[in-house]
């Protein structure tokens, strides 16, 4: 399976917010310029990372995270291995630009075979463009999933100005948000990793794939004509699914569908839009489509992207304007 290179300059940031070491070097190299030229064993590295960020480090994993990488990672699946839920963490799957994904072995108790935990890069959060769009009409979700009350100013204030403690908030809303998708959506019968856990910055879920390969996402995949018909007819009806849920993904492209022996698996949900209290939703819902169509038509698919998002619009979504308009107003008055 893929790793990730850490070494890559995307990571800069990253490595400079986790890099326990970085502050003490700084100071160390201008005090003794040769003291930066002294390489540092490996090992010696991991066990200061742990030691610094106090985690336990007795849990044994089979994938060795890099330097820049222990504390955070160990840090948010810690939970999962104190509740017997996974027992070893097995590979790096594939690092995105918002997360780090890994497969995990699943505690035998559990009666399941492999996990993906979803670890997220904390900046994230904040280099989301746009992010106001998705969050509009949908309550921000504490860890409990409950919302947070618009009358509570603390958070409001802290939320709008973006404070440190804002924007903690706001973190743990988007991941609860892809949480609780996940778990509505596999309720629903809707083809999604099966939700099992979420901590303070990752999720657990269903793993796609098996030990030898994680699914490939559907854009890197060709499709013979006739299956190309039947995974567009799977994911169109998913799609629908969502809407009579009122949920529209807001990033789907056929990056985030895996593909897996014959069907494809939505991932990837933190911006998941409410099609009745979100201004944009409409707009949101015909750019998904046309991506999804996108990739079908390049599979002989015949479709047509515009008159697809109308039908589903119309069917689903528009019976039910009067009460966005009223959940509008109310969003609004709770924004002053
Ligand atoms: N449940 C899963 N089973 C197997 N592989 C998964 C699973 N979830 C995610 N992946 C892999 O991890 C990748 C990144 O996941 P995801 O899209 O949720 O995160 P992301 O940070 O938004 O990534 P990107 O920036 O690439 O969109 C996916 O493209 C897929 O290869
Ligand atoms: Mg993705």
């Amino acid at each position: 399976m893929p790793t990730t290179d850490f070494s890559d300059d995307r990571y800069s940031d990253f490595e400079a917010r986790f890099d326990p070491f970085q502050t003490d070097r700084q100071a160390r190299r201008k005090r003794n310029p040769a003291a930066s030229r002294k390489a540092r064993g490996f090992q010696q590295t991991v066990d200061e990372a742990a030691q610094s960020e106090k985690l336990d480090l007795s849990v044994h994993t089979t994938y060795r995270p890099g330097r820049f990488e222990t504390g955070w990672l160990l840090e948010a699946v810690q939970d999962f291995f104190d509740q017997a839920l996974v027992v070893d963490i097995l590979s790096n799957v594939k690092g995105g630009k918002e997360a780090n994904v890994y497969c995990c072995q699943a505690h035998p108790a559990t009666g399941r075979g492999l996990l993906a935990a979803k670890v997220y890069r904390p900046r994230m959060f904040r280099n989301l463009r746009n992010d106001a769009i998705y969050r509009e009409g949908r309550e921000t979700l504490t860890a409990d999933e409950t919302p947070v009350k618009t009358t509570d100013h603390r958070i409001m204030r802290a939320l709008n100005k973006k404070t440190d403690y804002g924007q903690a908030v706001a973190h743990t809303s988007w991941l609860m948000h892809e949480f609780t998708a996940l778990k509505t959506l596999w309720a629903a019968g809707v083809s999604v990793p099966e939700p099992v856990a979420v901590s303070g910055n990752a999720i657990l879920m269903g793993f796609i794939g098996d030990a030898s390969f994680a699914a490939p996402p559907l854009e890197s995949v060709e499709l013979e004509p006739e299956e190309a018909q039947a995974v567009f007819q799977q994911v169109t009806g998913d799609i629908e699914t969502m809407l009579q849920l009122g949920l529209i993904h807001g990033d789907l492209s056929a990056y985030n569908l895996l593909f897996w022996e014959g069907r494809a698996t939505i991932i990837d949900f933190p911006q998941v839009v409410r099609s009745t209290s979100n201004r944009t939703a409409r707009q949101i819902l015909r750019r998904d489509v046309q991506r999804v169509c996108e990739y079908f038509i390049e599979q002989g698919v015949r479709c047509d992207a515009d008159s697809l998002y109308e039908t589903l619009w119309k069917r689903w979504a528009e019976p039910r304007a009067d009460w966005v308009a009223a959940d509008l107003s109310r969003w609004e008055e709770d924004e002053e």
